[in-house]
């Protein structure tokens, strides 16, 4: 109840690191992991620890803006980069990299990448990881769905790799539990970590300590293990449900691919569409979707992700039909 730890609650923070180490492959100790308000803040403190006006910080195009936002709050120029079926294409990163000569950073979502649901690939993830060392930058890798993978075997973050020199690694809570609850959490050098807590002095003092044990009760009472059980099969069944409905309405109109993970799916528009005018339509419908200039760089990316996770059934079978008859 009283002041503590800026970078977080000491029992809260050793639960983190025990489920990154054991589940996550890591190998952090105390002083490499800071509780935040959700990986917003997360992003946000890491920018203005590690950039400098004028920085380079690459980008995977389409994205996740939010992100984006923070590092130009600190001055970052971004640099954005496409994305293919493997992922953020390695052959663009080390272009930019000749052209700009040094990086300071790189922003990805491998596990299920925003907003295309596609998993880096094994082959790019250890690319990246050598390029990163190679020429100093650091990786600032969002994991923000990593407990919803539905496939055979868990795929570990990039920065679990032994040999990956400078990561950030942010997680979140919004997922597993809620986005109100705003608790997630960023692991990273020693040195980051102090710099980030000194911030954190300035304007919060100490994060939602009260919030966080009541999560750790959860933790250590096993409500969440349980929890996590049961949504994945939930979602699993929703993800399977949803992809039987976009192929009995959708499919003439648009591709995709059924995601392994994730609450979300990517569908590209066979015809090149205005998929803004369709959004602003759907919304007039009570249909909510992110319309594609929110997460593409400049011009607007032909593809939607639809969430899943929250809609039943019926609502997830009336949002097809409606986006069937405007495309
Ligand atoms: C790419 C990405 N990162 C992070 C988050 C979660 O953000 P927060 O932890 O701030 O709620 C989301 C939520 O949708 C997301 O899509």
């Amino acid at each position: 109840m009283g002041y503590s730890n800026a970078s977080g609650d000491t029992d809260f923070r050793n639960a983190i690191i025990q489920m990154l180490n054991f589940k996550r492959g890591m190998r952090l100790s105390a002083d490499e992991i800071f509780i935040t308000r959700g990986s917003q803040m997360a992003m946000y403190l890491s920018a203005q620890c590690l950039l400098r006006k004028g920085d380079h910080v690459v980008v995977e195009n389409p994205g996740y803006k939010p992100a984006w936002q923070a590092f130009k709050s600190a001055g970052a120029q971004i640099l954005p980069v496409g994305v293919d079926n493997e992922g953020l294409i390695i052959e663009d990163l080390k272009l930019l990299l000749e052209n700009y000569g040094s990086i300071k950073a790189i922003y990805i979502t491998p596990h299920h990448q925003f907003p295309t649901t596609v998993t880096l690939s094994l082959p790019r993830r250890l690319e990246l990881v050598t390029l990163s060392n190679k020429h100093g930058f650091t990786i600032i890798e969002d994991d923000y769905d990593n407990e919803f993978h539905f496939g055979q075997r868990p795929i570990l973050p990039v920065s679990s790799f032994e040999n990956a020199e400078n990561f950030i690694y942010i997680g979140t809570m919004s997922k597993i539990v809620a986005p109100a609850l705003r608790l997630g959490y960023l692991a990273a050098s020693r040195n980051l970590i102090a710099q980030v807590t000194e911030l954190r002095k300035i304007i919060d003092v100490q994060g939602d300590n009260i919030m966080a044990q009541a999560v750790l009760q959860l933790i250590n009472e096993g409500h969440i293990k349980r929890h996590l059980r049961k949504a994945t099969l939930h979602y699993k069944n929703k993800r399977d449900f949803f992809e039987k409905v976009i192929n009995q309405h959708l499919s003439e109109k648009v591709n995709f691919h059924k995601p392994e993970g994730g609450l979300a799916f990517w569908l590209t528009p066979k015809q090149e569409t205005n998929l803004s005018k369709i959004a602003v339509k759907l919304l007039d419908k009570g249909i909510q979707i992110i319309s594609p200039q929110d997460f593409s760089f400049d011009k607007p990316i032909n593809g939607l992700r639809l969430g899943y996770a929250s809609l039943n059934e019926d609502q997830l079978e009336y949002g097809i039909k409606m986006i069937s008859s405007l495309l």
